[in-house]
């Protein structure tokens, strides 16, 4: 044991000296070295090139030694096993079990796909409206965008936040009695989803609609569904071990199941699976959740980078960045390691991102010219999907690509001009560019099971927990505390005057 943390410190010695010397090598001179095509990744049609990254092949050679002084290895066969490495929870991580052919064969899954089916080809369901939150809104709400061009059954709509009006807003433009709610909760005691839930079925109730008939639920405490009035029946029920953030592959994409079919949604799980065999059995200098996950942490815990991009250059992956938000910054955004010790350097980025290229016209200027750099990922497919197959449309899509690579050039090489400040571009950013043939649910699926292997391969090496989120707990359980104090008119003593304040202004005093 010892021994083995000696060699760790030695090699991230190695890297920090390393970090030190990268900081007198610049892009524009990096990307033209000889050998550079050795940090593209490939899996299928997905390309990953990391030629725009401040490494060296001995930089990754140095990352790949950590990652087996770490025992990564041993890790990703842990969390492929089901050993229960959600030790605050003493639970295991389940997720990736949800895309296995086995489990397309369980009588759940059978339950949940007949449902889907029956509802698309009934026809009598005409919107479909989503109640959940975090995991339980942000990744079946961003495939059912993603997947637009396969979107085939009735509307789908998503209400995440409490704010009353964004569920009022959907009620709008639905009929009471061709609605269908889904209250996804793995929970079932999340405030924000019970609270619409309840709005939901006083709507179906006031338009004279038995709510019993026109509610389904999703959940991994069925028990709780039964006890707040949704017929047993008409629960969907997903495994303790699927985490929030990772479990659209689950019951929780009944909405995007229900958008796209049965078929398609085979085919999200499949090229998530796809990714899931290569990130278990590819070697790491070849593995891309692997080599991914080590520049998070290279560019997190070595070069000092406090946050992380994610450019889709894709209007349909507008809610990819999202999606990733909470699956990183939920997961890796800790403050001490899986045993409750402080962290010696920081772990997960904050991240953020919007397509391309909107992007462009809005913060990009930031990125090109501040004084801060922040590393990016810009995503592209090279083709487009379910357009109309004439050059118009085609070309259009030609430049949105070209552009993307265009913004990874200037990123990277910038563009002297001593003779006007305000126009100098230092360059040197860096950017991952990920690109594929078109965004089918094949390839959204790979897309996404690659994000979540980064996101489990950095909180692996930073030895965080990425499967518990305890730091929200306290804003939660203070809501509740103070909706409870303030209807009932106990005192206030222990907020600060501030808040009292504000809770005087909201009249319920
Ligand atoms: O607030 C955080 C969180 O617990 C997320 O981790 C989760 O995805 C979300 O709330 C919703 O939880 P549930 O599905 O239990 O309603």
């Amino acid at each position: 044991m010892a021994e083995e943390q000696t060699q760790i410190r030695l090699i991230e010695g190695a890297l920090q000296q390393a970090a030190l010397d990268i900081a007198g090598s610049h892009l524009r001179d990096l990307v033209f070295q000889p050998g550079r095509d050795a940090l593209c990744f490939g899996l299928e049609d997905m390309q990953v090139d990391c030629t725009r990254q401040p490494i060296t092949n001995d930089i990754l050679a140095m990352l790949l030694e950590l990652a087996e002084a770490k025992s990564l290895r041993q890790s990703i066969d842990d969390m492929f096993s089901a050993a229960p490495i959600n030790l605050t929870e003493n639970r295991p991580v389940l997720h990736h079990l949800m895309r296995t052919p086995q489990q397309q064969k369980t009588q759940a899954f059978q339950k949940l796909s007949n449902f889907a089916e029956k509802v698309r080809v009934e026809k009598v369901v005409k919107s479909v409206v989503n109640l959940g939150v975090g995991g339980s809104d942000l990744g079946p709400a961003m495939v059912t965008q993603a997947l637009a061009g396969f979107h085939d059954g009735p509307a789908v709509h998503y209400v995440g936040n409490i704010d009353p009006c964004a569920l009022f807003d959907i009620l709008q433009i639905c009929d009471p009695a061709s609605t269908l709610f889904i209250v996804t909760s793995k929970t079932f005691t999340t405030v924000e989803t019970l609270a619409n839930a309840a709005l939901a079925r006083r709507w179906l109730d006031q338009n004279g609609i038995n709510h019993g008939d026109a509610m389904v639920a999703v959940t991994a405490v069925p028990d709780r569904a039964v006890e707040w009035g949704i017929d047993d029946a008409h629960i969907f029920t997903l495994d303790d071990g699927v985490g929030g953030r990772y479990s659209l592959w689950s019951a929780v994409g009944l909405a995007a199941m229900i958008a796209i079919g049965k078929d398609d949604f085979l085919a999200l799980l499949d090229g998530a699976h796809k990714m899931d065999i290569h990130f278990k059995t590819a070697p790491f200098d070849q593995n891309i959740p692997v080599v991914m996950g080590l520049l998070r942490v290279w560019h997190r815990s070595y070069l000092g980078r406090m946050a992380y991009g994610l450019m889709p250059y894709d209007q349909r992956l507008l809610r990819l960045p999202a999606w990733a938000q909470q699956l990183e910054m939920e997961s890796n955004g800790k403050r001490v390691d899986r045993h409750g010790n402080l962290l010696s350097v920081p772990a997960g980025p904050l991240i953020w991102g919007e397509p391309g290229t909107n992007g462009q016209h809005s913060f990009f200027q930031w990125l090109h010219q501040s004084v801060d750099i922040v590393p990016i990922d810009i995503l592209v497919a090279l083709r487009p999907t379910n357009l109309p197959d004439d050059a118009a449309w085609q070309d259009s899509h030609k430049m949105l690509a070209v552009n993307a690579v265009a913004q990874a050039e200037a990123l990277a090489l910038g563009l002297r001009n001593t003779a006007q400040p305000h126009r100098h571009v230092p360059g040197n950013r860096p950017c991952v560019m990920i690109s594929w043939d078109a965004t089918t649910p094949y390839a959204l699926g790979r897309l996404l099971a690659l994000y979540e292997h980064i996101t489990v391969t950095s909180g692996f090496l930073w030895n965080v927990n990425s499967f518990d989120q305890w730091g929200v707990e306290l804003g939660k359980k203070m809501a509740t505390e103070m909706t409870a104090k303030t209807n009932n008119g106990s005192d206030l003593t222990g907020y600060s005057p501030a808040a009292r304040a504000f809770l005087d202004r909201l009249n319920y005093r």
